[in-house]
Protein backbone atom coordinates (compact mmCIF):
# COMPACT_ATOMS: atom_id res chain seq x y z
CA UNK A 1 0.00 0.00 0.00
CA UNK A 2 1.59 3.43 -0.68
CA UNK A 3 0.99 6.11 0.98
CA UNK A 4 1.46 9.54 -0.83
CA UNK A 5 3.30 12.04 2.56
CA UNK A 6 3.43 15.79 1.65
CA UNK A 7 5.66 17.48 3.54
CA UNK A 8 7.17 14.39 4.87
CA UNK A 9 10.88 16.10 4.90
CA UNK A 10 9.85 18.76 7.79
CA UNK A 11 9.84 17.31 11.76
CA UNK A 12 6.01 15.99 12.01
CA UNK A 13 6.20 14.15 8.86
CA UNK A 14 9.66 12.76 8.89
CA UNK A 15 8.83 11.12 12.40
CA UNK A 16 5.98 9.59 10.63
CA UNK A 17 7.82 8.21 7.97
CA UNK A 18 9.54 6.30 10.02
CA UNK A 19 6.65 4.54 11.72
CA UNK A 20 4.97 4.14 8.53
CA UNK A 21 8.22 2.26 7.37
CA UNK A 22 8.41 0.63 10.26
CA UNK A 23 5.15 -0.38 10.27
CA UNK A 24 5.60 -1.95 6.21
CA UNK A 25 4.40 1.18 4.45
CA UNK A 26 5.84 1.90 1.00
CA UNK A 27 5.92 5.92 1.30
CA UNK A 28 6.32 8.19 -1.36
CA UNK A 29 7.17 11.88 0.01
CA UNK A 30 6.83 15.05 -1.38
CA UNK A 31 8.49 18.45 -0.60
CA UNK A 32 9.79 21.75 -1.57
CA UNK A 33 12.49 21.63 1.16
CA UNK A 34 11.02 25.38 1.94
CA UNK A 35 11.45 24.30 5.29
CA UNK A 36 13.14 21.39 5.61
CA UNK A 37 16.69 19.45 4.28
CA UNK A 38 16.84 16.30 2.20
CA UNK A 39 19.16 15.04 5.34
CA UNK A 40 16.04 14.26 7.14
CA UNK A 41 14.91 11.87 4.15
CA UNK A 42 18.70 9.95 4.08
CA UNK A 43 18.37 9.61 7.96
CA UNK A 44 14.72 8.57 8.15
CA UNK A 45 16.26 5.54 5.46
CA UNK A 46 19.23 4.96 8.13
CA UNK A 47 16.99 4.55 10.92
CA UNK A 48 14.32 1.96 9.42
CA UNK A 49 16.89 0.46 6.72
CA UNK A 50 13.94 0.76 4.16
CA UNK A 51 14.24 3.01 1.08
CA UNK A 52 11.39 5.61 0.24
CA UNK A 53 10.36 7.71 -2.91
CA UNK A 54 11.28 11.58 -2.81
CA UNK A 55 9.78 14.55 -5.30
CA UNK A 56 11.14 17.62 -4.30
CA UNK A 57 7.81 19.37 -5.59
CA UNK A 58 5.59 22.15 -4.81
CA UNK A 59 2.46 21.25 -3.79
CA UNK A 60 1.57 24.34 -6.13
CA UNK A 61 3.16 22.76 -9.31
CA UNK A 62 -0.20 21.14 -10.34
CA UNK A 63 1.44 18.98 -13.48
CA UNK A 64 4.10 17.70 -10.95
CA UNK A 65 2.00 16.64 -8.56
CA UNK A 66 0.12 14.10 -11.60
CA UNK A 67 2.93 12.65 -12.62
CA UNK A 68 3.42 11.68 -9.23
CA UNK A 69 0.14 10.49 -8.98
CA UNK A 70 0.35 8.84 -12.79
CA UNK A 71 3.92 7.06 -11.99
CA UNK A 72 2.80 5.54 -8.16
CA UNK A 73 0.05 3.46 -6.77
CA UNK A 74 -0.87 5.97 -4.33
CA UNK A 75 -4.29 4.69 -1.88
CA UNK A 76 -3.79 7.65 0.55
CA UNK A 77 -2.18 10.95 1.18
CA UNK A 78 -0.78 12.23 4.75
CA UNK A 79 -0.65 15.70 3.94
CA UNK A 80 1.65 17.93 6.40
CA UNK A 81 2.80 20.39 3.86
CA UNK A 82 2.30 23.63 4.65
CA UNK A 83 4.15 26.89 6.03
CA UNK A 84 3.16 27.48 10.22
CA UNK A 85 4.76 30.64 11.56
CA UNK A 86 2.00 32.58 13.21
CA UNK A 87 4.35 35.89 13.33
CA UNK A 88 4.98 35.57 9.51
CA UNK A 89 2.09 34.28 8.69
CA UNK A 90 0.74 38.18 9.96
CA UNK A 91 3.38 39.62 7.80
CA UNK A 92 2.66 37.70 4.81
CA UNK A 93 -0.45 36.63 4.77
CA UNK A 94 -1.23 36.08 1.15
CA UNK A 95 1.67 33.62 0.68
CA UNK A 96 0.49 31.49 3.56
CA UNK A 97 -3.29 31.61 2.17
CA UNK A 98 -1.84 30.69 -1.42
CA UNK A 99 0.62 28.08 -0.06
CA UNK A 100 -1.47 26.67 2.44
CA UNK A 101 -5.28 26.93 1.07
CA UNK A 102 -4.24 26.87 -2.88
CA UNK A 103 -1.99 23.68 -2.07
CA UNK A 104 -4.73 21.64 -0.47
CA UNK A 105 -6.95 22.73 -3.25
CA UNK A 106 -4.50 21.71 -6.21
CA UNK A 107 -3.86 18.23 -3.95
CA UNK A 108 -7.57 17.55 -3.25
CA UNK A 109 -8.14 18.46 -7.23
CA UNK A 110 -5.59 16.05 -8.56
CA UNK A 111 -6.95 13.53 -5.84
CA UNK A 112 -10.63 13.67 -7.34
CA UNK A 113 -9.05 13.31 -10.51
CA UNK A 114 -6.58 9.64 -9.76
CA UNK A 115 -9.95 8.78 -7.36
CA UNK A 116 -8.28 8.80 -4.19
CA UNK A 117 -10.23 9.60 -1.23
CA UNK A 118 -8.41 9.00 1.73
CA UNK A 119 -6.37 11.88 3.78
CA UNK A 120 -5.32 12.41 6.92
CA UNK A 121 -4.90 16.52 7.14
CA UNK A 122 -2.26 18.30 9.64
CA UNK A 123 -4.68 20.32 11.50
CA UNK A 124 -3.89 22.34 14.55
CA UNK A 125 -5.34 23.52 18.32
CA UNK A 126 -4.62 26.86 16.94
CA UNK A 127 -8.65 26.56 15.40
CA UNK A 128 -9.72 26.96 18.82
CA UNK A 129 -8.71 30.31 19.63
CA UNK A 130 -9.18 32.18 22.79
CA UNK A 131 -11.92 29.85 24.38
CA UNK A 132 -13.36 29.81 27.92
CA UNK A 133 -13.21 26.69 29.09
CA UNK A 134 -10.72 23.53 28.98
CA UNK A 135 -9.85 20.61 28.04
CA UNK A 136 -10.38 21.63 24.38
CA UNK A 137 -13.16 18.86 22.86
CA UNK A 138 -13.63 18.79 19.20
CA UNK A 139 -17.29 20.26 18.71
CA UNK A 140 -16.27 23.48 20.52
CA UNK A 141 -17.08 26.29 18.05
CA UNK A 142 -13.80 27.06 16.09
CA UNK A 143 -12.30 30.49 15.47
CA UNK A 144 -8.92 31.57 14.58
CA UNK A 145 -6.74 34.80 15.82
CA UNK A 146 -4.05 34.37 12.76
CA UNK A 147 -3.16 34.16 9.46
CA UNK A 148 -1.97 30.68 9.99
CA UNK A 149 -4.73 29.39 11.92
CA UNK A 150 -7.16 30.76 9.51
CA UNK A 151 -5.98 28.80 6.79
CA UNK A 152 -6.28 25.71 9.28
CA UNK A 153 -9.87 26.60 9.58
CA UNK A 154 -10.41 27.01 6.15
CA UNK A 155 -9.06 23.91 4.66
CA UNK A 156 -10.91 22.02 7.69
CA UNK A 157 -14.36 23.63 6.13
CA UNK A 158 -12.98 23.01 2.59
CA UNK A 159 -12.30 19.72 3.43
CA UNK A 160 -16.05 19.45 4.90
CA UNK A 161 -17.40 20.29 1.54
CA UNK A 162 -15.39 18.10 -0.39
CA UNK A 163 -16.91 15.10 1.45
CA UNK A 164 -20.52 16.95 1.33
CA UNK A 165 -20.19 16.70 -2.79
CA UNK A 166 -18.73 13.49 -3.13
CA UNK A 167 -19.06 10.19 0.04
CA UNK A 168 -16.60 8.49 -0.94
CA UNK A 169 -13.69 10.82 0.86
CA UNK A 170 -12.54 9.56 3.97
CA UNK A 171 -10.88 12.63 5.80
CA UNK A 172 -9.05 12.67 9.41
CA UNK A 173 -8.33 16.18 10.69
CA UNK A 174 -5.99 16.42 13.69
CA UNK A 175 -5.48 18.90 15.30
CA UNK A 176 -1.85 18.79 16.88
CA UNK A 177 -1.37 20.23 20.65
CA UNK A 178 2.30 21.63 20.86
CA UNK A 179 4.68 18.91 19.15
CA UNK A 180 8.09 18.10 20.79
CA UNK A 181 10.38 15.70 21.59
CA UNK A 182 12.56 13.84 18.77
CA UNK A 183 13.30 10.49 17.56
CA UNK A 184 14.95 8.18 19.92
CA UNK A 185 18.16 7.31 17.74
CA UNK A 186 18.43 12.01 18.38
CA UNK A 187 19.01 11.28 14.50
CA UNK A 188 16.00 13.52 13.05
CA UNK A 189 14.20 15.91 15.14
CA UNK A 190 13.29 20.13 15.09
CA UNK A 191 15.21 22.50 13.04
CA UNK A 192 13.85 25.37 12.86
CA UNK A 193 15.36 28.43 10.73
CA UNK A 194 16.55 31.27 12.96
CA UNK A 195 15.65 32.05 16.18
CA UNK A 196 13.27 29.46 17.39
CA UNK A 197 9.29 30.64 17.64
CA UNK A 198 8.30 28.11 20.01
CA UNK A 199 9.57 27.20 23.44
CA UNK A 200 11.11 24.17 23.68
CA UNK A 201 13.58 24.34 20.60
CA UNK A 202 13.96 27.79 22.20
CA UNK A 203 15.04 26.03 25.69
CA UNK A 204 17.20 23.68 24.18
CA UNK A 205 19.29 26.09 22.45
CA UNK A 206 19.62 28.19 25.67
CA UNK A 207 20.41 25.03 27.19
CA UNK A 208 23.63 24.18 24.32
CA UNK A 209 24.51 27.26 24.47
CA UNK A 210 22.96 28.82 21.18
CA UNK A 211 21.35 31.69 23.09
CA UNK A 212 21.99 33.21 26.19
CA UNK A 213 18.61 33.03 28.05
CA UNK A 214 14.67 32.37 27.47
CA UNK A 215 12.00 34.82 27.40
CA UNK A 216 9.26 34.03 29.31
CA UNK A 217 6.20 35.69 28.28
CA UNK A 218 4.47 36.94 30.96
CA UNK A 219 3.58 35.38 34.53
CA UNK A 220 0.38 36.52 34.99
CA UNK A 221 -1.78 33.94 33.66
CA UNK A 222 -4.75 31.97 36.06
CA UNK A 223 -2.35 29.39 35.85
CA UNK A 224 -0.76 27.67 39.03
CA UNK A 225 2.66 29.82 38.78
CA UNK A 226 1.27 32.71 36.12
CA UNK A 227 3.11 30.70 33.05
CA UNK A 228 1.04 29.92 30.44
CA UNK A 229 -0.10 26.22 30.15
CA UNK A 230 0.03 24.18 27.26
CA UNK A 231 -0.35 20.21 26.25
CA UNK A 232 3.25 19.09 25.11
CA UNK A 233 3.20 16.03 23.07
CA UNK A 234 5.88 13.44 21.86
CA UNK A 235 6.04 13.92 18.18
CA UNK A 236 6.42 10.27 18.23
CA UNK A 237 3.30 9.79 20.08
CA UNK A 238 1.80 12.10 16.93
CA UNK A 239 3.19 9.98 14.70
CA UNK A 240 1.25 6.87 15.85
CA UNK A 241 -1.69 8.91 16.14
CA UNK A 242 -1.43 9.36 12.39
CA UNK A 243 -0.98 5.53 11.78
CA UNK A 244 -4.28 4.72 13.59
CA UNK A 245 -5.78 7.84 11.61
CA UNK A 246 -4.75 6.31 8.16
CA UNK A 247 -6.18 2.89 8.87
CA UNK A 248 -9.52 4.50 9.88
CA UNK A 249 -9.64 6.35 6.77
CA UNK A 250 -9.03 3.43 4.80
CA UNK A 251 -11.89 1.47 6.06
CA UNK A 252 -14.56 4.17 6.01
CA UNK A 253 -15.71 7.42 4.82
CA UNK A 254 -16.32 10.51 6.22
CA UNK A 255 -15.11 13.84 7.76
CA UNK A 256 -13.65 14.48 11.21
CA UNK A 257 -11.23 15.97 13.42
CA UNK A 258 -9.55 14.47 16.22
CA UNK A 259 -7.75 15.98 18.66
CA UNK A 260 -3.89 14.50 19.18
CA UNK A 261 -2.80 15.76 22.27
CA UNK A 262 -2.09 14.34 26.40
CA UNK A 263 -5.06 15.73 28.02
CA UNK A 264 -2.27 17.13 30.49
CA UNK A 265 -1.09 20.99 30.01
CA UNK A 266 2.46 22.17 32.24
CA UNK A 267 3.33 25.76 32.44
CA UNK A 268 6.71 27.45 30.78
CA UNK A 269 8.55 27.17 34.09
CA UNK A 270 7.78 23.80 34.41
CA UNK A 271 9.27 22.82 31.17
CA UNK A 272 12.40 24.83 32.16
CA UNK A 273 12.37 22.99 35.30
CA UNK A 274 12.00 19.60 33.30
CA UNK A 275 14.87 20.46 31.26
CA UNK A 276 17.10 21.77 33.91
CA UNK A 277 16.67 18.47 35.29
CA UNK A 278 17.21 16.61 31.87
CA UNK A 279 20.13 18.57 31.06
CA UNK A 280 21.35 18.78 34.29
CA UNK A 281 22.15 22.70 33.37
CA UNK A 282 20.22 25.77 34.26
CA UNK A 283 18.44 27.43 32.07
CA UNK A 284 18.71 31.40 32.51
CA UNK A 285 15.26 33.07 32.06
CA UNK A 286 13.49 36.46 32.59
CA UNK A 287 9.87 37.09 32.56
CA UNK A 288 8.80 39.45 30.24
CA UNK A 289 5.56 40.98 28.78
CA UNK A 290 2.72 38.52 27.20
CA UNK A 291 3.46 37.88 23.73
CA UNK A 292 0.56 39.80 21.79
CA UNK A 293 -2.28 36.89 20.80
CA UNK A 294 -1.35 34.46 23.26
CA UNK A 295 -3.07 32.73 25.35
CA UNK A 296 -3.12 31.42 29.29
CA UNK A 297 -4.20 27.83 28.94
CA UNK A 298 -5.07 25.38 26.53
CA UNK A 299 -4.73 21.38 26.94
CA UNK A 300 -6.90 18.60 24.94
CA UNK A 301 -9.64 16.35 25.44
CA UNK A 302 -7.93 13.43 23.80
CA UNK A 303 -10.76 11.15 25.04
CA UNK A 304 -12.36 11.01 21.17
CA UNK A 305 -9.38 9.89 19.30
CA UNK A 306 -9.09 7.52 22.55
CA UNK A 307 -12.76 6.11 21.25
CA UNK A 308 -12.42 6.64 17.67
CA UNK A 309 -8.94 5.78 16.90
CA UNK A 310 -7.74 3.42 19.68
CA UNK A 311 -5.20 5.91 19.63
CA UNK A 312 -3.77 7.45 23.51
CA UNK A 313 -0.27 9.47 24.09
CA UNK A 314 1.95 7.40 25.79
CA UNK A 315 5.31 9.39 26.96
CA UNK A 316 5.78 11.60 29.23
CA UNK A 317 7.45 14.82 30.32
CA UNK A 318 10.49 13.70 31.12
CA UNK A 319 10.82 11.66 27.53
CA UNK A 320 9.92 14.74 25.76
CA UNK A 321 12.46 16.43 27.42
CA UNK A 322 15.24 14.35 27.23
CA UNK A 323 14.63 13.43 23.53
CA UNK A 324 14.61 16.85 22.76
CA UNK A 325 17.51 17.65 24.42
CA UNK A 326 19.38 13.92 22.79
CA UNK A 327 18.78 16.08 19.01
CA UNK A 328 19.51 19.57 20.29
CA UNK A 329 23.12 18.62 21.74
CA UNK A 330 23.57 15.66 19.35
CA UNK A 331 23.21 18.64 16.59
CA UNK A 332 23.12 21.87 18.00
CA UNK A 333 23.19 23.25 14.08
CA UNK A 334 20.52 20.94 12.99
CA UNK A 335 20.49 19.60 9.77
CA UNK A 336 23.82 21.24 8.75
CA UNK A 337 23.35 20.59 5.23
CA UNK A 338 25.04 22.73 2.66
CA UNK A 339 22.30 23.81 0.31
CA UNK A 340 24.33 23.31 -2.82
CA UNK A 341 24.63 19.76 -2.40
CA UNK A 342 20.64 19.15 -2.29
CA UNK A 343 19.59 16.92 -5.24
CA UNK A 344 16.04 15.98 -6.43
CA UNK A 345 16.19 12.17 -5.97
CA UNK A 346 13.51 9.80 -6.86
P1 LIG B 1 7.67 21.67 8.98
O1 LIG B 1 7.83 23.04 8.43
O2 LIG B 1 8.83 21.03 9.64
O3 LIG B 1 7.14 20.68 7.83
C1 LIG B 1 6.32 21.13 6.78
C2 LIG B 1 6.97 20.67 5.48
O4 LIG B 1 6.16 21.10 4.38
C3 LIG B 1 8.36 21.27 5.27
O5 LIG B 1 9.26 20.21 5.00
C4 LIG B 1 8.19 22.19 4.09
O6 LIG B 1 9.38 22.25 3.29
C5 LIG B 1 7.02 21.56 3.35
N1 LIG B 1 6.23 22.48 2.52
C6 LIG B 1 5.64 23.65 2.88
N2 LIG B 1 4.97 24.17 1.84
C7 LIG B 1 5.11 23.31 0.81
C8 LIG B 1 4.65 23.29 -0.53
N3 LIG B 1 3.92 24.29 -1.04
N4 LIG B 1 5.01 22.27 -1.32
C9 LIG B 1 5.75 21.26 -0.84
N5 LIG B 1 6.23 21.20 0.42
C10 LIG B 1 5.90 22.23 1.23
O7 LIG B 1 6.43 21.71 9.97
P2 LIG B 1 5.88 20.59 10.98
O8 LIG B 1 6.08 21.11 12.34
O9 LIG B 1 6.39 19.27 10.62
O10 LIG B 1 4.33 20.71 10.66
C11 LIG B 1 3.68 19.85 9.74
C12 LIG B 1 2.23 20.27 9.62
O11 LIG B 1 1.63 20.23 10.90
C13 LIG B 1 2.04 21.69 9.09
O12 LIG B 1 0.91 21.71 8.25
C14 LIG B 1 1.77 22.50 10.35
O13 LIG B 1 0.98 23.63 10.09
C15 LIG B 1 1.02 21.49 11.20
N6 LIG B 1 1.14 21.75 12.65
C16 LIG B 1 2.37 21.90 13.21
C17 LIG B 1 2.46 22.18 14.57
C18 LIG B 1 3.79 22.41 15.22
O14 LIG B 1 3.84 23.07 16.27
N7 LIG B 1 4.90 21.91 14.69
C19 LIG B 1 1.31 22.26 15.36
C20 LIG B 1 0.06 22.06 14.74
C21 LIG B 1 -0.01 21.81 13.37
C1 LIG C 1 4.22 27.80 24.32
C2 LIG C 1 4.21 28.59 25.63
C3 LIG C 1 4.29 30.96 25.29
C4 LIG C 1 8.29 30.95 23.51
C5 LIG C 1 2.23 27.69 18.62
C6 LIG C 1 1.26 28.09 17.54
C7 LIG C 1 0.25 27.00 17.32
C8 LIG C 1 0.93 25.64 17.06
C9 LIG C 1 1.98 25.34 18.08
C10 LIG C 1 1.04 25.22 14.70
C11 LIG C 1 3.33 29.83 25.57
C12 LIG C 1 5.55 30.49 25.98
C13 LIG C 1 7.11 30.58 24.10
C14 LIG C 1 9.21 31.75 24.28
C15 LIG C 1 7.69 31.69 26.13
N1 LIG C 1 1.58 25.61 15.78
N2 LIG C 1 6.81 30.94 25.37
N3 LIG C 1 8.88 32.05 25.55
O1 LIG C 1 2.00 29.52 21.16
O2 LIG C 1 1.14 27.39 22.25
O3 LIG C 1 1.51 27.46 19.83
O4 LIG C 1 2.87 26.45 18.22
O5 LIG C 1 -0.10 24.94 14.50
O6 LIG C 1 -0.52 27.40 16.24
O7 LIG C 1 0.62 29.29 17.94
O8 LIG C 1 3.45 27.44 21.31
O9 LIG C 1 5.81 27.01 21.84
O10 LIG C 1 5.18 29.27 20.91
O11 LIG C 1 4.50 28.67 23.22
O12 LIG C 1 7.42 32.03 27.28
O13 LIG C 1 10.30 32.12 23.79
O14 LIG C 1 5.53 29.08 25.86
O15 LIG C 1 3.88 32.21 25.78
O16 LIG C 1 2.77 29.99 26.86
P1 LIG C 1 1.96 28.05 21.20
P2 LIG C 1 4.82 28.10 21.76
Amino acid sequence: MTILITGGAGYIGSHTCVELLNAGYEIVVLDNLSNSKIDSLDRIREITKKNLKFYQTDLLNKGQLKTIFSENDIEAVIHFAGLKAVGESVLIPLHYYHNNITGTLILCEVMEEFGVNKMVFSSSATVYGIQEQVPLSENLPLQATNPYGRTKLMIEEILHDVYISNKNWCIAMLRYFNPVGAHSSGRIGEDPNGIPNNLVPYITQVAVGKLSELNVFGNDYTTHDGTGVRDYIHVLDLAAGHLKALEKVMTTSGVSAYNLGTGRGYSVMDMIHAFEKVTDRKIPYRIIDRRPGDIGISYADPTKAQRELNWIAQKGLEEMCSDSWRWQSNYPNGYEIDNKEQKEQK
